[in-house]
């Protein structure tokens, strides 16, 4: 049998896969679950692009990582714009199916740790929450043990403009980013000397404001639809959300501003 949209696409399987659980069901429960699962799909590409992103640091190629870091900062966009979508379910509408979530949650989002510790979080947070899911909780410690895309981004300086010490770019890639003032020279040295380079910085910039946009969108989200309530995960919902905005994963290119 000769290819076809479907075929190829997987669209029966990819169609299959919106199972409602209210009774009726509730009319909302259906977009709630496709949104989901269309967040899940741009996680994968995300992680696809920044693994591209990384390759090309690493040979030094600064138009393939321009290019690369514009399309991921594009869906970062659409992913902040889908909340919009969202905002359309009323409270009242929501709380027609939530107990059928149980304690499920976006908490539990294997892709969404996967991808903050690909950009650069690091430390055992990040993990606790998958201890029922090994296979999901093994591919994160493999993660975590491999250069995030800060790391690869001070590299790819480094290697155009030195200055940084080894013990920086070596590393222990499990634990969290401690600010380096050498780190913070390199990027005074690149936005003064070296354009290409400043371009990327700023498109970089642009990545951790847009991941932190989300964060703001997705908390606003939740306050308007479930107020002060606890989450189904089981954390305390909006007050926990909060203590996560404006936490700045490429430190340096936020601090080296105060330079100029
Ligand atoms: C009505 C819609 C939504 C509500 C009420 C909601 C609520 C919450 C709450 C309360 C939490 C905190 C954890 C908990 O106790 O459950 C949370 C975390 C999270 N949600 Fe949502 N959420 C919604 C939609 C979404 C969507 C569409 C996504 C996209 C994938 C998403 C992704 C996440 C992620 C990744 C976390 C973990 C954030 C972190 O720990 O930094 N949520 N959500």
């Amino acid at each position: 049998m000769s290819l076809t949209y479907s075929s190829y696409l997987k669209i029966d399987e990819l169609l299959a896969a919106q199972t409602p659980l209210s009774e009726g069901p509730e009319h909302d429960e259906m977009l709630f679950i496709i949104i989901h699962q269309v967040y899940e799909l741009w996680f994968k590409s995300m992680i696809h692009e920044l693994e591209y992103l990384q390759k090309n640091f690493e040979t030094g190629d600064v138009p393939t990582s321009y290019a690369t870091l514009k399309r991921v900062l594009t869906i970062l966009k659409v992913q902040v714009g889908q909340i919009d979508v969202l905002e359309t379910m009323s409270p009242l509408s929501f709380k027609s199916f939530r107990s059928r979530l149980e304690s499920s949650s976006g908490f539990q989002s294997l892709q969404f740790r996967e991808l903050e510790i690909v950009l650069g979080k690091r430390g055992p947070q990040a993990l606790e929450i998958h201890h029922e899911n090994p296979a999901g909780l093994a591919k994160l410690r493999r993660r975590m043990e491999e250069p995030s895309v800060y790391d690869s981004f001070i590299a790819f300086l480094n290697n155009r403009r030195g200055g940084v010490p080894q013990e920086v770019l070596n590393r222990d890639r499990t634990q969290p980013w401690t600010p380096s003032e050498a780190v913070e020279k390199l990027m005074v040295d690149a936005y003064q000397h070296d354009p290409e380079a400043t371009q990327l910085c700023e498109r970089m910039v642009d990545l951790d404001e847009g991941l932190q946009e989300w964060r703001y969108r997705h908390v606003k989200m939740v306050e308007r639809t479930i107020g002060s309530k606890p989450g189904t995960g089981g954390s305390m919902g909006a007050e926990y959300l909060r203590t996560t905005l404006f936490q700045s994963l490429f430190p340096e290119l936020w601090s080296v501003r105060t330079q100029f």
